[in-house]
C-alpha cells in the first residue's frame, strides 16, 4: 500500500483512505492489482529475460486489459531496474529531473518499490509505492520517478500513444529537494 510524504511540511500520509483521498484531490489515479498471480519463481526477481517479462505480463493480463479498456491504453511493457543494471546510477540521474508528458504516466508495481515525486496543488509530494500499487500521474503534470533505498523495482507501464513517449523538461524554481 502506498504512503505519501509532503515535501514542504514533512507530513506523512498513511492508510488506504487518507492516501486515496489525498491522491484523488490531486487528480492522481490510484488503484491496486493482485500481484500474487505472478508465478512464484518470478516474484522478487529483477534480472528478467524478455520471456520472463512476457510471462509476468501474461499473469497480469486481466488487470492490464481492464485498465486499458477503462483509460485508453493500447500498449504496455514491463521494466525492471536494480543493481543488476550496469548503468543504474546514470539512469537514475536522468530520471530524477522534473518533467512532463503529453499523456498520463501510469505504473503498476509488480515487485520491489518506487517513488513518484509529483507536483501537487500545494507543492511537491512523494508517493512511495509497494507491490500491487497502481498509479497514474496526469498528462502535463510535473513529476519524476525514482527508486527507494532498496534500489529495485519491476513495474508495468501502459501507453496511449504507441509511437513513443517523450519527457519534456520542466524547469521549476519551486521544486523542493528531498
Ligand atoms: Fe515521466
Amino acid at each position: 500500500m502506498a504512503t505519501i510524504r509532503v515535501r514542504n511540511t514533512g507530513e506523512l500520509i498513511e492508510g488506504e483512505e487518507a492516501v486515496r483521498s489525498f491522491l484523488t484531490a490531486n487528480d492522481v489515479y490510484y488503484n491496486h492489482w493482485d500481484v500474487s498471480v505472478i508465478p512464484s519463481h518470478l516474484q522478487d526477481k529483477y534480472d528478467l529475460t524478455d520471456e520472463q517479462k512476457e510471462e509476468i505480463l501474461e499473469a497480469l493480463k486481466s488487470d492490464i486489459e481492464d485498465l486499458s479498456a477503462e483509460r485508453g491504453y493500447v500498449k504496455w511493457d514491463l521494466i525492471s531496474l536494480s543493481d543488476a543494471n550496469p548503468n543504474l546510477e546514470e539512469l537514475l540521474k536522468k530520471f530524477e529531473e522534473v518533467h512532463t508528458h503529453t499523456e498520463d504516466e501510469v505504473r503498476a508495481i509488480a515487485a520491489g518499490s518506487g517513488i513518484f515525486v509529483i507536483k501537487g496543488s500545494n507543492g511537491y509530494f512523494d508517493v512511495i509505492l509497494q507491490p500491487g500499487d497502481v498509479i497514474s500521474v496526469p498528462e502535463g503534470n510535473p513529476h519524476f520517478f525514482t527508486l527507494t533505498d532498496e534500489r529495485k523495482v519491476v513495474a508495468v507501464r501502459l501507453f496511449i500513444d504507441p509511437a513513443g513517449w517523450v519527457a519534456h523538461p520542466f524547469a521549476d524554481p519551486s521544486f523542493q529537494k528531498a
